[in-house]
């Protein structure tokens, strides 16, 4: 068994490597002098269990994972796992408006033509799931984050919106917590209004989760509502850090701690969730 890591999962790569007791794959890439991408596979993977990993953040990861998923069809592999630990372009799972392409689509189905079956986690929806014709697992991550806070004199686990209650309902419940959610309120086009549900936040230490952190407005000005109603220490955690526009050097001014996973691999990725990625190859995942 092989695991072929893309340029964007090295890390996660080599951590699932020794879950599973098995090769990371050399992968050789140049840029052409007009930038196109060249990669190319050194080991032999005819006949072989492989699982391609790699983010598809940035379109240059997407043009590189697809070199990748062909690269390793071409050698007659067993069998292909596609593991995409982030899921980018997911946001459009669905048109919106006429003349729009519904990109998550295009992406997995892009992905079947390689792959016998699909990991990925916290899609950004499930209908993504729904494109895809070979089995597509979206892993949901708990435990490691839960283990991860359970030192650290949690009071509360709050969503900074009311889509996040149920992750942050089951990591508090994990911790035996109270868990509550921000109450956002559009005002008008450019004002959203976040209200607080009425507790006690004195001295009071929180872990706001969410799925993922972006430009870092979310948490930040959740932070901002919980210091200015005197809470303690805040603890933001996300399962993906994209951090657009270097957004985690500013949240890092308001937070007192910064945590992501490593399904973008970032300095703040002190979760990991290759044994959840592991427990998904070997088929313990339900469908
Ligand atoms: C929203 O539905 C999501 O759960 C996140 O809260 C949001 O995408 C975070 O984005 P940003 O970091 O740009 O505020």
């Amino acid at each position: 068994m092989y695991i072929v890591p893309s340029s964007t999962a090295y890390n996660i790569s080599r951590r699932l490597a020794n879950i599973l007791s098995c090769n990371v794959s050399n992968v050789i890439r140049k840029r052409f002098p007009d930038n196109e991408m060249y990669l190319k596979i050194i080991e032999d993977l005819k006949g072989q269990d492989v699982i391609v990993i790699g983010n598809t953040r940035s379109d240059s990861d997407i043009i590189e994972y697809l070199l990748l998923l062909d690269a390793v069809k071409e050698e007659e592999p067993q069998s292909i796992t596609a593991v995409i630990p982030f899921f980018g372009y997911a946001r459009q799972h669905m048109r919106y408006n006429n003349g729009e392409p519904v990109s998550s689509k295009v992406f997995t189905e892009a992905i079947n033509i390689y792959a016998d079956k699909i990991i990925s986690v916290e899609l950004h929806d499930e209908q993504t799931l729904t494109y895809s014709k070979v089995p597509f697992i979206n892993l949901k991550i708990i435990d490691p984050v839960y283990k991860y806070f359970l030192n650290k004199n949690i009071d509360y686990v709050i969503s900074p919106d009311d889509g996040g209650y149920e992750r942050a309902k089951t990591i508090a419940s994990k911790l035996d917590l109270p868990a509550y959610y921000i109450n956002k309120k559009r005002i008008d086009s450019k004002t959203v209004k976040m209200e607080l549900p009425e507790v006690d936040y004195s001295n009071k230490n929180i872990l706001l989760t969410d799925d993922i952190i972006s430009t870092g407005g979310t948490i930040v000005r959740a932070t901002k509502l919980l210091k200015e109603n005197n809470a303690n220490k805040i603890y933001a955690c996300a399962i993906h850090g994209v951090f657009a526009l270097n957004s985690n050097e500013k949240i890092e001014k308001y937070v007192d701690e910064l945590i992501v996973t490593d399904t973008i691999e970032t300095k703040y990725s002190n979760i990991t969730i290759s044994n959840e990625l592991a427990q998904a190859f070997r088929n313990k995942v339900k469908i």
